[in-house]
């Protein structure tokens, strides 16, 4: 048996036994032995049982397994990438913002020198909705241009074999046709309100095309839509619409509260794509797409945010009545990306809107009550 069907065979032990056990399953680390990978499964079990299992094998054959280094792996995106790729014969590397400050390449070229990642899915970023946005461009600016610098540097230096770098729907032009196409990035001025954050993540873009040009490096960039689900940023101050819409209609059931308001005119319409149909894509592009040109990643569907706050009432307080406050921002008026290209690859999204946030809704509860939900997490307290 090789190394990566026994790996397979030991995920799958491991993952029915976590299954029956209701535990989480613990990976890989090295043991002072030479050769020697210890395998650790750890679960906690039902019937308040504890079973610990501990698989030690041979790992001469280890070496030949894949690699994938994915930063910001705490994050929205990052942690469902990591929970896809739990579903695949490979190594996933992580590094915490505390082990390796992504803003600082002396870090991160001692981290790809002693790991020598295969693949890299680059994730991390200064992420946030409009209002952290407008309040600190210079945080996004500065950090989300740092954070491609050194990677992709890193990832070159160290000849990782592929990296695919997420670019964000709302850096094309704020006026661009709809669906917007991926050859209308930097056609048109751009949407005041984040511009600085889509120069740092365009200049990341072309970081990618740079290195293939000059140094032949397979680095890709994927282009994703509005994004959601588990271990998204519910700060109110600092997150996106829909899960700052599941905040406040969760708050005004508990508070009993007749109507929640919404921000803007209900009017502008977005396309949602929930975030494990995001890490199967990239992936699925890791495998499947080795152009410069960027690829768009969404459903191709979108709703007004009227809609949208309709299904948030309906799946989290469906008592509720919806007021809009037309005083507030609202933003591009339409954000739909054409995603022909990527279909015609033959890849399409799972979850749809509905179902998604009302996973999403039930994974909340569940976090809130493990208190292991981003409730405060302005962009400043997580530097
Ligand atoms: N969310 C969306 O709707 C959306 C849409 C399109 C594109 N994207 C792109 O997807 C990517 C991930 O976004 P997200 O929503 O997952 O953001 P997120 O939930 O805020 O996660 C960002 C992650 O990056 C990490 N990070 C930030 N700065 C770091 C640093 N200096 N060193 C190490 N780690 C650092 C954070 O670490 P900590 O855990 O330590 O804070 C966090 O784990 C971004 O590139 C974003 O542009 C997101």
């Amino acid at each position: 048996m090789n190394a990566k069907s026994r790996f397979r065979k030991v995920l799958l032990f491991s993952r029915i036994d976590s299954f029956v056990t209701c535990g989480p399953v613990r990976t890989v680390r090295d043991t002072d032995e030479p050769g020697i990978r210890q395998f650790r499964v750890e679960a906690i079990p039902c019937y308040n049982l504890v079973l610990n299992l501990i698989i030690i094998f041979e790992s001469k054959n280890l070496a030949d397994m894949e690699k994938f280094f994915v930063t910001g792996h705490r994050g929205l995106v990052g942690s469902a990438v990591v929970r896809r790729l739990a579903a695949e014969p490979v190594e996933t590397l992580v590094a915490t913002r505390d082990e390796v400050d992504l803003r600082d390449g002396m870090l991160v070229e001692k981290f790809f020198d002693d790991a020598h990642p295969d693949f890299v899915i680059h994730v991390a970023g200064t992420v946030g909705g409009i209002h952290a946005n407008q309040s600190r461009p210079v945080d996004f600016l500065y950090d989300n241009s740092l954070l491609h610098l050194t990677v992709l540097r890193a990832a070159w230096l160290f000849e990782t074999k592929k990296l695919l770098y997420l670019g964000s729907s709302c850096i094309y032009p704020r006026d661009c046709p709809q669906p917007i196409k991926e050859e209308y990035l930097m056609t048109g001025p751009l949407e005041r309100t984040n511009d600085a954050y889509a120069i740092a993540k365009i200049s990341g873009l072309m970081a990618c095309q740079a290195y293939r040009r000059q140094y032949g490096c397979n680095f890709i960039s994927g282009m994703p839509t509005n994004l959601y689900g588990p271990n998204d940023n519910f700060d109110l101050q600092t997150s996106h619409v829909l899960p700052a819409l599941i905040r406040k209609f969760h708050e005004a059931k508990l508070n009993g509260d007749s109507s929640v308001t919404v921000w803007g005119t209900g009017q502008p319409r977005r396309e949602f794509l929930h975030v494990d149909d995001l890490a199967d894509a990239c992936l699925f592009l890791l495998e499947n797409y080795d152009e410069s040109e960027t690829i768009n990643i969404g459903t191709g569907q979108d709703v007004q945010i009227s809609e949208l706050a309709d299904i948030i009432r309906t799946v989290v307080y469906p008592e509720a009545k919806i007021k809009f406050d037309s005083s507030k921002p609202d933003g591009t008026p339409r954000k739909l990306l054409d995603v022909s290209k990527l279909h015609s690859l033959g890849w399409q999204h799972q979850i749809e809107l509905h179902d998604g946030i009302a996973r999403t809704y039930d994974w909340f509860l569940r976090s809130l009550e493990q208190q292991q939900v981003r409730l405060q997490a302005g962009v400043e307290n997580r530097t």
